[in-house]
């Protein structure tokens, strides 16, 4: 589980309080895991997906607005990432085995988010407010 002090920071606020967000949906999944509680793994890995494909398009058209160089780059990994969060949703309806979504949480999904977070958000976020602060 991921605490929000675990959580790395970026230069734009409204994408800390997404990232925020997130991270509690992550927790919830863990925490029912831990249950075993298919419906509330089934429910929350849902909600996980959704809550993901608005935060990434909510990115991406600020990505696109700031005229962001490495948009391709950026926007690639996240369909990479819902393509695999999709996977996982499908996965989860056919086998309902909490352990792979465990294994998936701990090996990928955290340590996944938590390197974006760090590397192509940060730089995101910071190459767009100093543009928006010199505009
Ligand atoms: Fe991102």
């Amino acid at each position: 589980m991921a605490t929000e002090e675990q959580l790395p920071m970026v230069s734009i606020p409204s994408m800390n309080d997404t990232h925020l967000e997130e991270m509690l949906i992550i927790n919830k999944l863990d925490a029912a895991i831990s249950d075993s509680n298919v419906e509330v793994i089934a429910k929350t890995i849902d909600e996980l997906l959704a809550h993901t494909i608005i935060h990434f398009s909510e990115e991406e058209k600020m990505m696109e607005e700031g005229q962001y160089p490495e948009y391709f780059t950026h926007k690639s990994e996240h369909d990479r990432h819902v393509e695999e969060l999709k996977s996982l949703v499908k996965y989860f309806e056919r086998t309902k085995d909490p352990k792979a979504i465990y294994a998936y949480s701990k090996g990928n999904l955290t340590p996944w988010r938590i390197h974006h977070i760090q590397t192509m958000d940060t730089e995101m976020a910071t190459y767009l407010q100093a543009k928006t602060s010199k505009a």
